[in-house]
């Protein structure tokens, strides 16, 4: 009503050349507001929970303190809520009478961790301001604080997503990439998110912090090429060709810790861990971005940080849609 009273008032006063100029931006402002369910600014909650941002901030943070790896985990959960239906923490869903859980497929099974902590900002903030801050925005603005606390860019995080009542193992299982994809698999599934192969080679820049289990990762260090020879035998000593599934090997072997750039370095020696990050510099059309990467930290940590800012945008449930959940591995 307000939008078409506004076009009218243009009209009925301007050459026609700016009427059909303001048609045009009065169309193209309805699409838009239409077409794409927008998170809010940062600013979301400060009326209703002011305190919402700095409750989390400090969970996080005690919780990295105490176990260096939990930034790299909590960063992956939110990677692993946004590509499954959106940014909508079906990853955090337990099985139920009415929920299949996404916990239990492939890519996910004895593998994604952090929840307890999630639950732990989650009700802290609940104690605040019950039923106001979304599980999703919680994972959203956990991945901003844990790259911060480990040296890795900060981000404004955009807010106002809320939380699913289902997960989807159908949808995980065909979402979330596998360790043995081709570099041509993994760009087009970014594409899927509209993310970028750039934006895709950034993100997995996260690999240079955290863990990845010996069953991810045999198979290239008995059997890869493209892979460093020394590195390869000093890999097999922890993962036996046959047993020790579960050992843990670091994904960047030069500062596992940290959050930098040593991830894209290690690729231009064959370092590599995973073969999905070893296919990032391959000899194809990825290689120009991980050099650059490689030489450039200040570049990689501004292209993750719109990476991230991107990936925490697809597809939210916002508005009426969804709901609040009381606590995260459950609806309410
Ligand atoms: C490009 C496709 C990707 C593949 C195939 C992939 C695969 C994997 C695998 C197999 C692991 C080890 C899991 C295990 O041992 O159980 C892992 C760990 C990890 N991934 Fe990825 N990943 C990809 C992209 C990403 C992205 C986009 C992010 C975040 C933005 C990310 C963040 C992480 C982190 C931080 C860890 C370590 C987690 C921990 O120590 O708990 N990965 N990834
Ligand atoms: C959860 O449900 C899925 C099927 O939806 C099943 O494969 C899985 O084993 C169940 N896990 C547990 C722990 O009950
Ligand atoms: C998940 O891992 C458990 C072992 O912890 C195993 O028993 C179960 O079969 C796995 N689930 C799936 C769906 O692979
Ligand atoms: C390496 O490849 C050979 C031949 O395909 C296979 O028999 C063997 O199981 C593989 N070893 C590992 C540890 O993957």
């Amino acid at each position: 009503m307000v939008s078409s009273s506004v076009v009218e008032n243009y009209v009925s006063c301007c050459s026609l050349a700016s009427r059909v100029f303001a048609v045009v931006v009065m169309v193209v402002l309805l699409l838009s507001s239409a077409s794409q369910a927008q998170l809010s600014s940062d600013t979301f909650y400060a009326k209703t929970c002011p305190k919402a941002l700095s409750t989390i901030r400090t969970t996080i943070r005690t919780a990295i303190a105490r176990e260096r790896r939990m930034a790299a985990s909590l960063i992956r959960l939110h990677f692993h809520d946004c590509f499954v239906q959106g940014c909508d923490a079906s990853v955090l869903l337990d099985n139920s009478t009415t929920v299949a859980s996404e916990k239990f497929v492939l890519q996910n099974n004895n593998s994604v961790r952090g929840f307890e902590v999630i639950e732990q900002a989650k009700s802290a903030v609940e104690k605040l301001c019950p039923g106001v801050v979304s599980c999703a925005d919680i994972l959203a603005v956990a991945a901003r604080d844990a790259s911060e606390y480990v040296g890795g860019p900060s981000w404004t995080v955009k807010l106002g997503r809320r939380d699913s009542t289902n997960g989807s193992p159908s949808l995980a299982n065909r979402d979330l990439p596998r360790f043995t994809d081709s570099l041509d698999s993994l760009i087009s599934l970014f594409k899927t998110k509209d993310l970028s192969a750039r934006d895709m080679v950034a993100l997995s820049g996260s690999h240079t912090i955290g863990q990845a289990r010996c069953v991810t990762f045999r198979d290239r260090i008995y059997n890869g090429s493209n892979i460093d020879a020394g590195f390869a035998s000093t890999r097999r000593r922890n993962c036996p060709a046959t047993d020790g599934d579960s050992n843990l090997a670091p994904l960047d072997l030069v500062t596992p810790n940290s959050f930098d750039n040593n991830y894209f370095k290690n690729l231009l020696q064959k370092k590599g861990l995973l073969e999905s990050d070893q296919v990032l510099f391959s000899g194809d059309s990825t290689d120009n971005i991980v050099l650059e990467y490689s030489r450039n930290p200040s570049t990689f940590s501004s292209d993750f940080a719109s990476a991230m800012v991107k990936m925490g945008d697809i597809e939210p449930l916002t508005g009426s849609a969804g709901i609040i959940r009381t606590v995260c591995n459950r609806v309410n």
